[in-house]
């Protein structure tokens, strides 16, 4: 298969989406779909890692695939499969493996992050709770994104070291097996990291939005839930009367991702001439924010009540998925020498 252009992100299902998920991953990948073609897939052997519950995990994946779909994924339009499904990568992850070198997977940042923290807790054996899944997540994620022979890979910040693992891994495998009669080369996928402020969702304590810091706001919250979230945002105590400075005020920052221009341009105003109390910026971000997300949470809600669509969606991506990986898989393991 030639390397057209491919936008290609994996979504691990482990546990619920938050606001920040929304604006720094979902809605920009979702825009993305206006004009190349992509391909965004449940990561669910890479969840095996850390979810260990099959009820667990089985919910995880079609609550995942459910928010994507409600924030408005099209299956019709981008190729949409659940990674278990496409026995390919698996194949590729093994090949893949025996020409990445071990010092590469030992420099890591989630390996060596784990490392670190058994380091700092005196245990001895520094590989304590450390599975191979864990440190082989970098290949298993080359693997996700060569078997489709993705050019493109948009991902948060984290991410980024994966990706360029990814680039080595396909270099190692190119300068060995991309030259010469029945050779193979695969398209050395690029990053596609978007730090500026319009993907950063800063969190309840202004710092960005995280589950680790546990300043998130779920995406899917039933409305009065949302609106108590939202009222709970800290605030400072400038009384009523007093003119705020919006861009130091995280209700106003959070408003400005959800509110149309006019009516952020409207909300700063009123928040300069002072008059406008947190109490009523904070209505306003609610408004914003479930006018946005209502019609998104009633479909999210839809679909979790009939998991058996979730499945005939994810089932449909399966051979269209796995047709492009058997035409990467073929080159690939004839130019190994086993095909
Ligand atoms: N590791 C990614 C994350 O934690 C998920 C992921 C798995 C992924 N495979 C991928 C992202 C391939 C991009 C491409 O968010």
């Amino acid at each position: 298969m030639a390397a057209t252009h491919l936008y290609l992100t994996g979504i691990k299902p482990t546990g619920d989406f938050h606001l920040g998920n929304y604006i720094g991953a979902i809605r920009p990948a979702l825009e993305a779909v206006q004009s190349t073609p992509t391909a965004y897939f449940i990561a669910d052997y890479h969840a095996l890692n850390t979810v260990k519950d099959a009820d667990e995990l089985r919910h995880s994946i079609r609550s995942g695939a459910a928010t994507w779909l409600a924030c408005g994924l099209d299956p019709e339009r981008t190729l949409f499969y659940r990674q278990s499904d496409v026995p390919e990568i698996f194949e590729l992850t093994t090949i893949l493996g025996s020409m990445t070198p071990k010092g590469l997977m030992n420099r890591a940042h989630a390996y060596k992050a784990a490392r670190d923290r058994n380091n700092e807790a005196g245990t001895t054996d520094l590989d304590a709770g450390v599975n191979m899944g864990l440190f082989n997540y970098p290949i298993l994620m080359a693997a996700d994104i060569l078997a489709m022979e993705a050019t493109h890979v948009p991902v948060g910040r984290d991410q980024s070291q994966h990706i360029e693992y990814t680039a080595d891994i396909a270099g190692y495998f190119n300068h060995r097996y991309g030259d010469g009669a029945g050779g193979y080369t695969f398209p050395i996928p690029k990053g596609v990291i978007d730090d500026s402020d319009a993907s950063i969702l800063p969190g309840t304590d202004g710092r960005k939005m995280s589950k680790s810091y546990d300043n998130h706001i779920p995406l899917f919250l039933p409305e009065k839930k949302l609106r108590k979230a939202v009222n709970k945002i800290p605030t400072d105590s400038t009384p009523v009367e007093e003119p705020k400075d919006p861009d130091a005020s995280v209700p106003f920052q959070l408003l400005t991702h959800f509110a149309s221009a006019a009516g952020t341009a409207a909300v700063r105003k009123r928040l300069e001439a002072g008059g406008m109390g947190w109490g009523d910026l904070k209505k306003e971000l609610f408004e914003a924010v479930n006018a946005v997300l209502a019609p998104q949470r009633e479909r999210y809600e839809e679909l979790m009540a009939d998991p058996a669509q979730i499945d005939r969606i994810l089932a449909a991506g399966v051979e269209p998925a796995r047709e492009r990986a058997r035409a990467t898989l073929a080159r690939v393991r004839s130019a190994i020498g086993v095909g």
